[in-house]
């Protein structure tokens, strides 16, 4: 994996005395000036440029200038290489539209200072914006993170001019807000936005760059970086178990299913939240095969697994309070090799149920029952979240830009809700029902893993879930249509987005002060 690291820091001095390669400052429509704490000669310096009328704040608006050919024959006033002034509109009345408007503008000064190949930024936070502070050093902190991002693994060294170059130092020029607050915020984004890189990475990884074998590795790496505790379950275990989904899926294939078990513990009086995330690192439909085109976007089924590896990661680097955390991840190939499960065949799933194989392309819901009702029975949760690129239907219905989320339980509901449009990640609720459940019963098991028909294919998947978690208050993410290709935006490439993983955090992270999920 390749390396995304970039050091953060306060910049306290003057940020005229910035000497580095790009000096971002975020300016408001309204507002004329940056204030004293910016210093006169960056507020000379913006007069002049609104003087001319090219330049007045605006969304989405960015000039970049460079200070000293405007001293000409002067040590220069403002020392850095490039001055970059990036417009941040009127302040929206919305807080969610402000806390995106800060992300956008951290996503526009990563972009410039790729176009430049600036290698140290520093960036002078907005002063009057109408956010906590802890949340503008955040959110500007994530978007320059997430919108500095790239990956170039597999591509071979080019010339020395043209290699793509990073952010490596960002400084952080508080504008006259606390200190403290501005470190706790850009330690969060740090974090977060690291993670949400590290899940777009390993969506990147080809299908023989990521397999199952890998997400296992991968967790007992970070269980040994962090407090997490990492145990894998080898397909020995598995068998043992009788995960009849997660073997016979993985059966068509010649890698080993694993599961990976991660713990975040905290107090064994506080709650205990598990996430499932399904790890399917290629799915060629097996049996049942996807037409080719397009069969390549499949490396990217694992998207599931890799935002709750992530959020747990984040999670445990952050140090969440209230909460215990177990991720569990399914993992395995869906290919057609010749002991491949067939359509008509039945297996048995941990805890007895039995699903009769109607489509072998169905197959993330295979793995996810065993994960799910393992999970559920062992670690007795209060709240139970799956993330799944689950259904093409999903993308039919939402397109790219909501993820579905289908839940037996409104307050779980509306906390993930909340939490998706806080960062960004918008969730769209879809109906749950015996007359959806009905589309899936089985003439000869307990459930048939595929309707008759497509129709409601989104919610008939989840029904197939509920199935599998009882009366635990659960809710499912089928995160198919914004896993990759998710509304394009200066923070959010083409490719993965790593969806989800600020999501779960920002639930998570607010889980003790928020509430106590009730049962019914
Ligand atoms: N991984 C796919 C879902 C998917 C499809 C994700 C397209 C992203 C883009 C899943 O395993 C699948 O193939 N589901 C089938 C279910 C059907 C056979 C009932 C689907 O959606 O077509
Ligand atoms: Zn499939
Ligand atoms: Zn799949």
């Amino acid at each position: 994996m390749h390396d995304q690291a970039v050091t953060i820091q306060l910049f306290d001095r003057e940020p005229h005395d910035f000497s580095g390669d790009l000096l971002a400052c975020p300016v408001e429509e309204e507002i004329p000036q940056f204030g004293p704490d910016a210093g006169v000669p960056l507020n000379k310096l913006l007069h002049r440029v609104r003087e001319t009328g090219d330049f007045k704040g605006g969304k989405d608006q960015a000039f970049l200038l460079y200070p000293q050919l405007t001293e000409q024959g002067k040590e220069p006033v403002v020392r850095a290489k490039r001055v970059l002034f990036v417009g941040m509109g009127k302040q929206d009345d919305a807080i969610n539209v402000r806390r995106e408007q800060l992300r956008l503008v951290g996503g526009t000064i990563a972009k410039q200072a790729a176009a430049i190949k600036a290698r140290e930024v520093a960036v002078v936070l907005p002063k009057d914006y109408l956010l906590d502070a802890v949340e503008i050093a955040q959110c500007l902190v994530e978007g320059v993170i997430l919108g500095n991002y790239s990956f170039d693994l597999y591509k071979s060294p080019k010339k020395e001019d043209d290699a793509p170059v990073r952010i490596e130092r960002l400084h952080l020029h508080a504008g006259g807000l606390a200190a403290s607050a501005v470190e706790k915020g850009l330690e969060r984004g740090r974090v977060v936005a690291l993670a949400t890189c590290a899940a777009r990475d390993m969506a990147n990884q080809p299908g023989n760059g990521w397999t199952p074998g890998d997400f296992a590795e991968y967790a007992k790496k970070i269980g040994k970086k962090t407090r997490l505790k990492c145990k894998v379950l080898e397909k020995a275990a598995i068998e043992k178990l009788g995960m009849g989904g997660l073997i016979g899926v993985s059966r068509g294939s010649a890698q080993p299913p694993h599961l990976v078990v991660l713990e975040y513990k905290t107090d064994k009086r506080q709650p205990t939240i598990l996430l499932v995330g399904k790890g399917l690192t290629f799915d060629s439909g097996g049996i049942c095969a996807k037409p080719p085109a397009g069969m390549e976007d499949m490396k990217y089924d694992m998207c599931g697994g890799a935002a709750v590896l992530a959020a747990i990661q984040a999670i445990a680097e952050l140090g969440v309070e209230g909460v215990n955390v177990v991720a569990l991840i399914p993992a395995t190939e869906n290919l057609s090799g010749p002991a491949a499960l067939k359509p008509g065949d039945i297996v048995r799933h941990y805890g007895g149920k039995t699903s009769e194989i109607i489509n072998t392309d169905a197959e993330g819901r295979l793995i996810l029952a065993d994960a799910l009702a393992y999970g559920i029975e062992t670690y007795k949760p209060e709240a139970v979240i799956d993330l799944a690129t689950l259904t093409g239907a999903v993308i039919v219905g939402l397109g790219h830009h909501h993820t579905g989320l289908m839940s037996n339980n409104d307050r779980l509901a509306g906390l993930l809700t909340e939490a998706g449009a806080e960062v960004g990640e918008p969730l769209w609720r879809l109906p749950l029902g015996p007359e959806y459940r009905k589309q899936i019963d089985s003439r000869v098991a307990d459930i048939k893993n595929a309707a008759s028909d497509r129709s409601g294919g989104t919610i008939t998947a989840a029904c197939y879930l509920q199935e599998f978690v009882g009366e635990t208050p659960w809710a499912h993410l089928d995160i198919a249509g914004t896993a990759w290709d998710f509304t394009e935006k200066t923070y959010i490439p083409k490719g993965p987005s790593g969806t989800g993983v600020r999501t779960l955090v920002t639930c998570l992270r607010q889980w003790k002060s928020l509430h106590t999920i009730e049962k019914k």
